[in-house]
């Protein structure tokens, strides 16, 4: 980026940061999404955005099931405190819930408002709206579309309309039927909600058409005053059982009224500035191509690196882009709408002053903390780096477009803190650590992973790499997917973290060709040849980390007794065309395993290891193998092998041979 392009990229960045603060006086909001971007909303749980289409649940009926969230950025104001008015609102979505499999359904999806955007309920029943162990906790107000009938929730039947409030068992429930309405029939459905504070009545009408029926479905007398508080979200939640039931919201109109507007004409022209939204794209520069010397500084992140998102590009473009243009303070905006802006004050006292007894890791930009903020009595990890300010708008810039990335299989970015020529960034805190920590400790440790957790990884992790690779609105390619970047929660889930090398792609543009690095043993053989990564490069990383998982054995290891080094996918291949794959199963599992399930992970670890990209499978038909919804892919008896054009400029022994680590990464001077 030049100077310029800063200039206006500050603009951008200051009049972002004046729309920020809630509003200030009690006014009509309205907005009306034909189609979302992720920069109005707030993605939680399994929800993602495909082709500006929201899906609340996860497309495959994974082994687990369900729930999502998504809720609009901006708080909006339902009642005003200065002359005790609640508003009125309405609104209006179209909605298809449809299922892939038409024998398990449901279990439905929600409009809610609710002082909290925080909150994701459970999967199965509750909608994702409520919470299966504290029921009532959660606040809000619904309108519920139930594809089920949960007895449990005095649900009539499986095909209704429900208007609830601060718990599932409806206020007053509607059979769509009367309407002659199937809610999951797979086709588009609209709906409008209307509620008139002075009349006290909520309306919900449904039509397969976009013309809004005379007759309502549901009619409530209610008076909301009691629960529309000043600051309200709004938004969808949906959850599944098991089931494979999908819950798209394709667009989404809102508005409140019913204020009477009691203020000065200035004040009202303010009001009317910081209710619109400025959510500028933030510009991502490509300079990792232009100067393929800087990348060195970006490789080699290796180690208990804490996942730092895109602070390779921190590093390498600090070196020179910005010497020139040194004027930048106001670097205190939130680019982002999830992860929040952290003071300097704060996370020095979470982390004792950065005491080192505090530290959990060390990794090539900086150091990881743990951190405790007693105000809320949570935990998170902070990273600390002490590079300068100049590449921080690079940083910024990507860290805006993978800050939005949200999967319960990624590790969550909390926020950031920019300030006393520090950068600080703060991650959930994952207390398991990394999964090569867990998978290769010391013999006598109690918590080895049982196969229960080593399956669940696999899952977890075909599942975040489809979301990433199909399912985020720019495809992102990780490149650098190995066990020391999969860090598990406290419930053994697999979390990928550690974003320093991916990459962000348009989707249908070909896939660019750069230097990377990467950790060898997870290279697939035509990125080691070309250097160019695609989603078939992850496959095949992910294929070497799922046969890691099920052989308790790293990527290339050297033979007992010898010099002579093993490659992890030669050696079970080798097993297999000996028909006696299952021999490569860990054998500290002592055979504690369901060897059904064992040959699977094998043999898809190989079909995912194949050395010809083409005959690799796509990251979501794994995971539909992985949840038995697709047949497994039949694996050569003999590894197949490659021919390219020139030969490998190394040989795995050239790379291995000086280093007595497996964990050796690449740097482009040796590619
Ligand atoms: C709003 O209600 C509060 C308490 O309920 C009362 O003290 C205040 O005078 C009311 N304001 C207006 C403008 O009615
Ligand atoms: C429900 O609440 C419990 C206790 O606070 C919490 O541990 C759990 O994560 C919550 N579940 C969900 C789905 O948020
Ligand atoms: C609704 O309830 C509130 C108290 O919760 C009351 O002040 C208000 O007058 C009621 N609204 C109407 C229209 O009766
Ligand atoms: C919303 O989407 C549905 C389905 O794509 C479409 O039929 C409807 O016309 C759209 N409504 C508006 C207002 O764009
Ligand atoms: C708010 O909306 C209502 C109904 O659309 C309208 O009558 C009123 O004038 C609006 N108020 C303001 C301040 O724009
Ligand atoms: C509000 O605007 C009107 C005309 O636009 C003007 O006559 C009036 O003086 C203004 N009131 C205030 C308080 O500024
Ligand atoms: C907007 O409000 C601020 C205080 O919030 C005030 O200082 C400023 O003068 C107002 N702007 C206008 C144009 O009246
Ligand atoms: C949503 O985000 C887009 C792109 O940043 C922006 O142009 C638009 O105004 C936003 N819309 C609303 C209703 O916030
Ligand atoms: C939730 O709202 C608070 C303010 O009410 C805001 O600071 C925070 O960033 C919001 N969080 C999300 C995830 O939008």
């Amino acid at each position: 980026m030049r100077p310029r392009k800063l200039l206006v990229f500050l603009v951008f960045l200051s009049l972002f940061c004046f729309s920020d603060p809630p509003f200030v006086l009690a006014q009509n909001v309205s907005f009306d999404l034909p189609s979302f971007n992720v920069r109005n909303l707030t993605l939680l749980g399994d929800s993602y955005l495909r082709k500006g289409v929201l899906g609340l649940t996860r497309e495959l009926g994974v082994p687990s099931s369900s729930a999502g969230t998504v809720i609009y950025n901006n708080p909006i104001k339902f009642f005003d405190p200065e002359t005790n008015l609640t508003a009125s609102f309405s609104t209006r979505f179209s909605f298809t819930i449809s299922n892939v499999n038409p024998t398990s359904y449901g279990d439905g999806l929600s409009f809610f408002l609710s002082p909290d955007n925080r909150t994701l309920g459970s999967p199965g029943g509750y909608l994702g709206l409520v919470n299966s162990s504290q029921l009532t906790k959660n606040k809000f107000v619904a309108v519920e579309f139930d594809t089920r009938q949960d007895l449990h929730f005095k649900d009539p039947s499986d095909n209704h309309v429900g208007f609830d409030i601060e718990s599932l068992n409806s206020i007053r429930t509607a059979d769509a039927k009367l309407q002659e309405i199937d809610l999951k029939s797979g086709n588009s459905i609209t709906a409008w909600i209307d509620y008139k504070n002075d009349q006290e009545k909520l309306k919900v009408f449904l039509s397969y058409s976009s013309l809004k029926p005379q007759k309502p479905l549901l009619s409530v007398d209610i008076n909301l005053s009691g629960y529309l508080r000043e600051v309200m979200y709004v938004g969808f939640s949906a959850s599944t059982d098991g089931s494979t039931e999908l819950h798209l919201i394709e667009n989404w109109s809102f508005s409140t009224f019913g204020f009477s507007p009691v203020r000065s004409n200035s004040s009202l022209h303010n009001v009317s500035d910081s209710s619109v939204t400025v959510s500028p794209r933030i510009p991502v520069s490509d300079s990792t191509n232009k100067n393929p010397k800087r990348l060195a500084l970006g490789l080699g992140i290796a180690g208990p690196a804490f996942f730092c998102v895109a602070l390779a590009l921190f590093g390498y473009v600090s070196l020179r882009k910005w010497r020139s243009f040194r004027t930048q303070k106001s670097f205190k905006a939130e680019v982002l709408a999830g992860p929040r802006e952290f003071t300097y004050r704060e996370l020095k006292l979470a982390t004792k002053g950065f005491h080192s007894s505090r530290i959990i890791g060390h990794g090539a930009f900086g150091t990881v903390y743990k951190a405790f903020f007693i105000t809320s009595g949570t935990i998170a990890a902070v990273k600390r780096s002490k590079h300068s300010h100049e590449g921080k708008t690079e940083f910024l810039a990507e860290l805006s477009i993978i800050a939005c990335l949200r999967h319960k299989n990624l590790v969550q970015l909390q926020g950031w803190c920019v300030e006393k020529g520090e950068l600080l960034l703060v991650y959930d805190f994952m207390p398991y650590g990394s999964l090569d920590k867990l998978l290769y400790q010391e013999s006598g440790q109690s918590n080895l992973l049982n196969w229960s957790h080593r399956h669940n990884v696999a899952v977890g992790l075909a599942s975040v790499l489809t979301y990433l690779h199909r399912e985020c609105e720019q495809q992102v390619i990780h490149r650098d997917i190995k066990t020391g970047n999969i860090l598990l929660d406290g419930n053994f889930n697999a979390r990928l973290g550690d974003f320093g090398l991916a990459k962000l792609m348009d989707h249908d543009k070909s896939p660019v060709s750069t230097l990377t690095a990467g950790t060898m043993g997870y290279l697939a053989p035509e990125y080691l040849q070309y250097g160019k990564a695609t989603e078939k490069t992850d496959v095949f990383s992910y294929g070497v980390v799922i046969l890691e998982v099920a052989c308790g054995r790293r990527p290339i290891e050297r033979e007992a007794g010898t010099q002579k080094m093993v490659n992890l996918v030669d050696w079970v291949w080798g097993l297999h065309s000996e028909g006696m794959i299952i021999e490569a199963a860990d054998k500290r599992l002592k055979g504690e395993f369901k060897e059904e399930e064992m040959r699977k992970l094998l043999l898809l670890g190989l079909s995912c290891a194949n050395p010809d990209s083409t005959e690799r499978p796509s990251m979501r038909r794994v995971l539909q193998i992985l949840s038995n919804e697709s047949e497994p892919i039949s694996v050569p008896r003999n590894k197949p092998s490659l021919t390219f054009s020139c030969g490998l400029p190394l040989t795995l022994d050239d790379i291995v041979s000086d280093e007595e680590e497996c964990n050796i990464t690449l740097s482009p001077q040796m590619l």
